[in-house]
């Protein structure tokens, strides 16, 4: 701790000179700080020309009683009550300021006249006539709810039970600590020096400032601390220390999504832009929701419906490594330190594959849809972690390798044991993924359920027939493959019928001859009891006839036959 009686006298040996000259206190008459007549600022005396009486006194100086040690104050302190800052996720709970905070607060809270000094008798007269901090960024107000955090103890165990903060025995020399451990704007600011503009006490730039503090995981290495456009600003391109407009975290905007998309991904500023693709007919409706998203929510729990970028991008620690998703189903930097579900829905922190983000909430605990373009199946299961499940009898190889080993139509770079991504067939229609320019990514589409690819499902029968209908199945499958004719018909598929010397190729008759679409019978993702991905669209395949008892759908894998109510009323045995 400081000596207050050494520290007190050479303030008041200082004081006694109305020309300072040396050291710091000679820093200050270049600074806003110095509402002298010689200031520079615009907030100045019409005639006081003492820089230091504004803010200290050798005689009558303030002492209310509440804060300890007070630097020969000569203003009146405060007797607002602010609104304090607070967030799920902080850990201090600061209480009203005190200490230094409470001395720049009797100018920067805008409630005291500037010129409003113990000293004199009566008000010291400013140019302009200005008496308490004018509206403005200066003027905090009462109001601390969106200004970084004060007034309450910065110990080595608040450090150790936040993570993700530098222990205070570690602090660089210029922030200090009040009294060794209380956080106060003099942290971060020093009332009598300018160098870096703001009274900072270190550069921001680089976020060195918030660095000397924040150890961020992934930051070092993140796009948004290494990209030209945004390395200087750092931190402060999304957080603003003072009047954020989302007060929680500091951002700058309370929406979510707009601290993405306001500045950088709207498609003129520096970041890929995701305007385009996430305002796509079928998208992640990032800006249906404001505040429901929490940066501490646990990821395995029930949620209430909602998607942000930051539900599926960590901002610190998002990178461009691996990018774009090529090594199924690794997650690539893009996805750094984003929390998920894995595929037996538990919990997990960072997620080591893309599905683990996706199952947060299309699967554990949350099954999010848009109950109004669903197709309604026999087996109905939105929660996608149990069709993907390995040990379903047919699944796409999302989790794990697939269950059927012999499928003849897949492309080359593919083969029964391949994996695939969501985001294979989840992206942009216009994405590099998809042939185009844009972003990749599952942000939206021009196709229904965000798929990258057309997919015609909802008419039967579609006529004619086109290769581009089933665009999205094609990209793995082949389609000269899948319905070869003649001899060649199982080389390219299984599912056929011998009709006496002759193979008649099964997915030509139905999907080319008549007209009948993929979806009819497959379930793009797994079913619980089905193989082959069968899983009827009950649109097309229930028994409509009002006259007959309801006809359900089956397939049945021992007797290979399939039992819909295309074949005729009555329930016809269809094998194949
Ligand atoms: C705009 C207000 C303001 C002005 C003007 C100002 N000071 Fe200060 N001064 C402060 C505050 C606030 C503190 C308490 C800082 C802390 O606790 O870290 C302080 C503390 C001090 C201290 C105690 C040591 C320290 O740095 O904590 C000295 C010495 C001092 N001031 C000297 C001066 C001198 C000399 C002048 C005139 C050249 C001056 N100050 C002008 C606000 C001001
Ligand atoms: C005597 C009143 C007074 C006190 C006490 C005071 N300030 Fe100020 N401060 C001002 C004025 C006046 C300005 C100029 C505002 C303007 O031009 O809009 C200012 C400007 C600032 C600025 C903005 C600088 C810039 O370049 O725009 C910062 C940062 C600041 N003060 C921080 C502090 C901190 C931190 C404290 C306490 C350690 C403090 N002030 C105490 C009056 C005060
Ligand atoms: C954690 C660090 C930190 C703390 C604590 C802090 N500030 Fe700041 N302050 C900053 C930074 C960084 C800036 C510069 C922001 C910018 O350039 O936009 C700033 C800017 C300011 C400004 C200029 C106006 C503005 O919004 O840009 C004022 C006035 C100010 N601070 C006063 C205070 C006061 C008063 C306190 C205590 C109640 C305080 N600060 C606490 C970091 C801090
Ligand atoms: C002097 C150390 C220090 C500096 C410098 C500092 N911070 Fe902090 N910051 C803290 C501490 C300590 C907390 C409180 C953490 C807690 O209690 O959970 C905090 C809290 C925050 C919070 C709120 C966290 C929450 O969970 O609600 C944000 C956001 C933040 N800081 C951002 C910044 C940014 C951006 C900068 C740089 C402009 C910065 N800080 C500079 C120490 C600092
Ligand atoms: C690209 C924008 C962006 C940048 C750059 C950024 N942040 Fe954040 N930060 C956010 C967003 C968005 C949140 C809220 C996350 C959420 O709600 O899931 C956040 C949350 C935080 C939090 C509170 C929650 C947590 O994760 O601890 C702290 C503290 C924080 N940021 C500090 C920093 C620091 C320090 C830096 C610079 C080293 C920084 N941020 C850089 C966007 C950014
Ligand atoms: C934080 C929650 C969240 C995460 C994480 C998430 N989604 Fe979504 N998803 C939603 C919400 C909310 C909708 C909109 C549902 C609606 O329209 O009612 C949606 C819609 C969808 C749709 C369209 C649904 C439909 O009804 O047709 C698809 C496809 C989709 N998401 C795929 C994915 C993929 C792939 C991932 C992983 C890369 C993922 N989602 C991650 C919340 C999320
Ligand atoms: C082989 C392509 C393909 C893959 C891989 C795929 N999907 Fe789908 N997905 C579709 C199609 C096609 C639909 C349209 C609904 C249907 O046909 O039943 C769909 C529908 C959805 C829906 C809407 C709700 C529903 O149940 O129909 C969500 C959510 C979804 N997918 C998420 C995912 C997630 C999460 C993954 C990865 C774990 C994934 N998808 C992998 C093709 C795929
Ligand atoms: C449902 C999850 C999800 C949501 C919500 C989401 N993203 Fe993405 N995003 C992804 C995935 C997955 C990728 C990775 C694609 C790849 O690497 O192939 C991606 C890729 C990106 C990329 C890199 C694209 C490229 O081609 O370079 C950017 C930038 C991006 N997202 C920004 C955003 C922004 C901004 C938002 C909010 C407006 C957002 N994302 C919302 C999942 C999501
Ligand atoms: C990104 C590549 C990819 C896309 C796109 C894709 N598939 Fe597949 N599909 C595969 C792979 C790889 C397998 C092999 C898995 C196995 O051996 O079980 C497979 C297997 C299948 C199977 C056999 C599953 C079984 O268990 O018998 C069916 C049926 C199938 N796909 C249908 C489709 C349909 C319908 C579409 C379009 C909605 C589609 N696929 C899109 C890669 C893909
Ligand atoms: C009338 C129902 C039906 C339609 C429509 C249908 N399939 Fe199939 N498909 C099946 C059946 C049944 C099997 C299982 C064959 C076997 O192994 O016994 C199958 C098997 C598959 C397989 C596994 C490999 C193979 O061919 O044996 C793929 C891949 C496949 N279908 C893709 C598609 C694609 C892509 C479409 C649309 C272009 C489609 N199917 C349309 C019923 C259908």
């Amino acid at each position: 701790m400081k000596c207050p009686a050494k520290r007190f006298f050479v303030l008041f040996m200082l004081l006694g000179f109305v020309v300072v000259t040396t050291g710091a206190s000679a820093d200050i008459l270049t600074t806003k700080h110095n509402l002298s007549t010689s200031g520079t600022g615009t907030i100045i005396a019409t005639g006081e020309v003492r820089v230091c009486i504004f803010c200290h006194t050798p005689h009558h100086s303030t002492d209310d009683g509440t804060v300890d040690n007070l630097p020969l104050w000569n203003r009146t302190l405060s007797s607002a009550v602010y609104n304090l800052y607070g967030s799920s996720s902080l850990v201090a709970t600061p209480g009203q300021p005190t200490g230094a905070s409470r001395l720049c607060l009797s100018c920067h809270d805008g409630t005291i006249a500037i010129g409003m000094v113990q000293s004199a008798a009566a008000e010291v007269t400013m140019v302009g006539g200005v008496e308490e901090m004018p509206i403005g960024t200066s003027n905090l107000e009462t109001d601390l709810s969106d200004d970084h955090p004060i007034s309450f103890p910065y110990t080595a165990a608040l450090a150790s039970t936040r993570g993700e903060l530098v222990d205070p025995g570690s602090l660089p020399a210029e922030v200090k600590l009040e009294d060794g451990q209380t956080l106060q704007c003099t942290s971060c600011h020093n009332p009598h020096k300018d160098p870096y503009g703001m009274f900072l006490v270190l550069s921001p730039d680089h976020s060195a400032l918030c660095l000397a503090c924040h150890d961020k995981t992934g930051w070092a290495t993140s796009s948004h601390a290494t990209d030209a456009a945004m390395e200087v600003e750092g931190c402060e391109n999304c957080h603003q220390q003072h009047g954020a407009g989302g007060a929680e975290h500091l951002l700058q905007f309370a929406a979510e999504e707009s601290n993405c998309l306001a500045n950088c991904h709207n498609g003129t500023g520096d970041g890929v832009d995701i305007d385009d693709p996430i305002t796509k007919m079928y998208n992640h409706p990032v800006d249906l929701t404001t505040g429901i998203h929490d940066v501490t929510e646990d990821p395995a729990a029930v949620l209430t419906k909602h998607v942000e970028c930051v539900d599926c991008h960590n901002p610190h620690q998002a990178n461009d490594q691996d990018a774009p998703l090529a090594d199924p189903p690794n997650a690539n930097g893009r996805l750094k330190g984003v929390a998920g579900v894995d595929s037996s829905a538990v919990a997990t922190d960072e997620v080591d594959f893309e599905y683990e983000v996706c199952f947060k909430c299309h699967g554990g605990s949350n099954a999010f849809a848009d109950a109004g373009i669903l197709v309604p199946r026999v087996i109905q299961q939105q929660k996608q972690n149990l069709r993907f499940d390995p040990t379903n009898p047919s699944h796409h190889p999302v989790v794990d390798v697939g269950e059927n080993p012999d499928v003849p139509n897949l492309r080359a770079g593919y083969t029964e044991l391949s994996q695939i991504y969501c985001t294979d067939c989840h992206g942009s229609d216009d994405s590099v993924k998809a042939g185009g320019t844009g972003a990749d990514g599952p942000h939206g589409s021009i196709y229904p359920h965000i798929l990258l690819a057309e997919y015609q499902q909802d008419i039967y029968p579609l006529q004619p027939y086109s290769d581009a209908d089933y665009a999205l199945c094609f990209i793995c499958h082949d389609p000269t493959l899948l319905f070869a004719t003649g001899a060649s018909v199982s080389s390219g598929t299984n599912f056929y019928k011998v009709q006496g010397a002759n193979l008649i190729n099964e997915h030509q008759s139905h999907v080319v001859a008549k007209g009948v679409a993929c979806s009819v019978c497959h379930d793009p993702h797994g079913t619980t009891d089905h193989p082959y991905l069968i899983n009827f669209d009950r649109r097309f395949t229930d028994d409509f006839n009002v006259s007959d008892p309801i006809q359900e759908p089956v397939f049945d894998p021992v007797g290979q036959s399939c039992t819909v109510s295309c074949h005729n009323f009555a329930g016809h045995i269809h094998n194949y």
